[in-house]
């Protein structure tokens, strides 16, 4: 049928024709991007996105909510649209015994300067294993919702979470005018398994048609637990699809706010329920340590029995200016933790030890397993960590062995059932060349690890290296899965990191792999170009040196603040002694142990020659001097010495490094200032010889009060 020219359409055409262009091209991006079965050309496809266009430029009226060229580019090519947090959605530390929980209550104390006799005040609130999720509301209506992603930012899935009926659309007030409420959509463990049981009745009757040769459509999903369900349900392409899955959310926590809602964590859970959320009922003050680990008792006692499934309880500090005070460290909060129940264990037959060689050449031992259930999940393979390991525990194939699962870790072999050993069970020989390129593999003095030498010539290392360096939380390439890696290695049209930022030249070999069409190049070139131009501190971290994690890459990105800087402190930092080494060691937080890996990543050549090669593709993104320019300790160098009194040392330190100070610990020429506490020792003295500038500790709540 050829279509009615676009300038012959009446409005009711035109209203009609784009009701249609809008379901057919949202099937069709779902074909695409869901199950990369596509059922038209490209061309079609575009033509259908170019007709949806010219009729929406001549009825701009008739243009729909739901309209394709509202979700072009970005949004339509990964599925969702990226939405960046208000304020970054962080994780939990774990603790697992009234042991570790009294240490993290001893931490606080020590940071906020608290004797023993100070009570903690806690709320304890069960911990539910699902989906978290973001939720903003303006003047108390709901404008869009995220999943975590990677802390940073996540998946827009505003219209997804439209159909979860305890989801509030408006807020009773009073409410702030701006606020993001953070909460878990789960399902529960009577919905989830109705609803397996309904996928594996989907899946079976697929598995008919299919044995009758006839066309199918996107695979059955069974999901192995609740919390794959929530997820799954959530991050449905259809909101059609979510609507059918019995989805349930509790608030806990909030982001980014216009105002503080209250100053108890008590009475935040409060004013979450007269804005109309659903919050655990579970949720209770505790006004002690003793009180929390009678709670922790009673809900693991009350467990088996709740209507969701929990891993622990979360435990956070009820003041909220203390939390404040405390801030994060790292991913984590220090106000907060999840106390974890005792992880499910299980006994199954080892069948095999594989050796899997890391990025940094390490030879991990990996346990191949007979499938067990441990705890809901079917686990077949655990990590034996390294050489030692294996020969303390003196697994040897064919043993039956004692499996462990704690939360969301790897399961862990927890030691051999010695009564069931067959006769004729080996020890296990750990090998000595490295099994992907038959290297000599060494263990460095102390070092637990035994290492393959091949450096970059190992394929494994080199593979290893370039799936770190586009994963998530590095340079973060959408479309660069560990599978198309190896494809690009194997055709030997990556080698290192900056090949990746050359592939535009290689469309034509690009198109010669099975399933690799225009479009999916298309796409994966535009996101390679898009990290052209990233963070410095995922540059450093996207590197991969031994050591050096998200954390530390961004300590190095703040101090050296850009990449020019950093190559050529980290070059004359080799020389022990030297200002640059002198200034790396004096970093807080990068001990000599880090300082000596960095050393040693940039006196290797191949090393630096591939850094400079990719340096020559992407220009890392230099870090401004501060996000607090009108503090007076923007971009200064400080050191804090002595006992301070209004507040720890600890705790004065965050507050600089929040106020764009960089503090290290010793002084030198570079330091701009030294506060200085009561019986402050040499470091003041120093101060003084070499004119540096010396605060109070009054002199320093002065000028760092907000
Ligand atoms: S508070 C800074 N409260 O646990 C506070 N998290 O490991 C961060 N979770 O991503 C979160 N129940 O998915 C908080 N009552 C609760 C929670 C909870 C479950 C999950 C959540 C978060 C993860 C952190």
């Amino acid at each position: 049928m050829t279509p009615i020219p676009i300038d012959a359409l009446t409005e009711l055409d035109a209203a009609i024709e784009l009701a249609a262009l809008a379901r057919d091209i949202a099937r069709h991006d779902r074909l695409y991007h869901a199950k990369d079965q596509p059922e038209i050309t490209d061309a079609d496809y575009d033509a259908l996105v170019a007709r949806n266009r010219a009729i929406e430029a001549r009825f701009p009226q008739l243009i729909r909510s739901d309209s394709p060229s509202r979700r072009v580019g970005a949004a339509v090519a990964e599925g969702f649209a990226k939405s960046r947090h208000g304020e970054p959605m962080l994780s939990l530390d774990n603790v697992f015994s009234p042991e570790e929980f009294s240490d993290f209550c001893k931490r606080i104390r020590r940071f906020l300067g608290l004797a023993e006799s100070d009570a903690l005040h806690f709320v304890g609130e069960p911990k539910i294993d699902g989906l978290s999720i973001n939720l903003l509301y303006e003047n108390g209506v709901f404008i869009k919702g995220a999943t975590r992603g990677d802390g940073a930012e996540g998946e827009e899935v505003t219209a997804n979470l439209l159909t979860i009926p305890s989801l509030p659309r408006h807020l009773t007030p009073p409410f702030p005018a701006s606020i993001e409420i953070r909460g878990e959509v789960f399902m529960e463990k009577a919905d989830f398994l109705s609803f397996r049981a309904t996928q594996e009745a989907a899946a079976d009757a697929r598995e008919a048609r299919r044995a009758a040769g006839e066309k199918l459509g996107d695979a059955v999903v069974i999901p192995a637990n609740p919390r794959n369900a929530a997820a799954g349900s959530v991050r449905q392409l259809d909101a059609r699809i979510t609507a059918t899955r019995p989805l349930k959310l509790l608030a806990y926590a909030m982001g980014a706010a216009s105002e503080a809602p209250a100053e108890t964590h008590h009475d935040f859970l409060g004013a979450l329920r007269r804005w109309g959320f659903a919050v655990n009922p579970l949720s209770r003050r505790l006004e002690s340590e003793d009180a929390a680990e009678h709670f922790q008792a009673e809900i693991g006692a009350g467990r088996a029995a709740l209507p969701y499934d929990i891993d622990g309880v979360v435990y956070k500090l009820d003041r909220i200016d203390w939390q404040r005070r405390l801030g994060f460290v790292g991913r984590a909060p220090r106000w907060a933790v999840a106390w974890k129940f005792p992880a499910e264990q299980a006994v199954t037959k080892l069948l095999d030890i594989e050796i899997q060689v890391g990025r940094t050449g390490a030879l991990t031992p990996r346990a191949v397993m007979e499938p067990v259930n441990v705890g809901g999940v079917v686990v077949r393979h655990a990590t034996l960590h390294n050489e030692d390991e294996v020969t303390r525990k003196d697994v040897r194939i064919g043993d039956t062995v004692m499996l462990q699962r704690a939360g969301d870790v790897i399961p862990q072999i927890l030691g051999v059932v010695l009564e069931r050993r067959p006769a004729d069970a080996k020890p296990y020989a750990f090998p000595l060349n490295c099994p992907a390129c038959g290297s000599h593999a060494i263990r460095d003095g102390e070092d637990v690890v035994r290492r393959c030498t091949g450096g970059l010539t190992c394929p494994a290392q080199a593979t290893e290296r370039l799936r770190h360096f586009v994963s998530r939380r590095a340079m973060d390439i959408e479309g660069l899965g560990e599978e198309n890696i190896q494809t690009l290695f194997d055709a030997g049209l990556i080698k290192s990191p900056a090949d990746i930022f050359r592939l535009h030249q290689q469309r034509d070999a690009l198109a010669r792999f099975e399933g690799w069409g225009e479009r999916k190049i298309g796409k994966l070139l535009e996101a390679i170009e898009a990290r052209c131009s990233v963070a410095l501190e995922r540059f450093i971290f996207a590197l991969g040196i031994r050591r050096i994690g998200e954390q530390n890459a961004k300590l190095l990105a703040r101090h050296y603040h850009n990449l020019e800087a950093w190559r050529a402190a980290m070059i004359a930092a080799h020389i022990i002694g030297s200002e640059a080494r002198e200034e790396l060691g004096s970093i807080q937080g990068i001990g000599p142990a880090i300082a000596e890996e960095l050393v040693e990543f940039f006196a290797e050549p191949r090393n630096l020659a591939a850094l400079d090669d990719l340096a020559g593709e992407v220009s890392p993104l230099a870090v401004e001097e501060t996000n607090a320019a009108d503090s007076a300790f923007a971009g200064k160098t400080m050191v804090f010495t002595g006992t301070l009194e209004k507040m720890t040392r600890d705790e004065a330190e965050v507050l600089a490094e929040r106020l764009g100070a960089k503090v290290t610990k010793s002084v030198s020429k570079k330091t701009d200032f030294v506060v200085v506490g009561a019986d402050a020792g040499s470091k003041a003295a120093k101060a003084a010889e070499l004119g540096v500038k010396i605060l109070t500790e009054a002199e320093w709540l002065d000028l760092s009060a907000p």
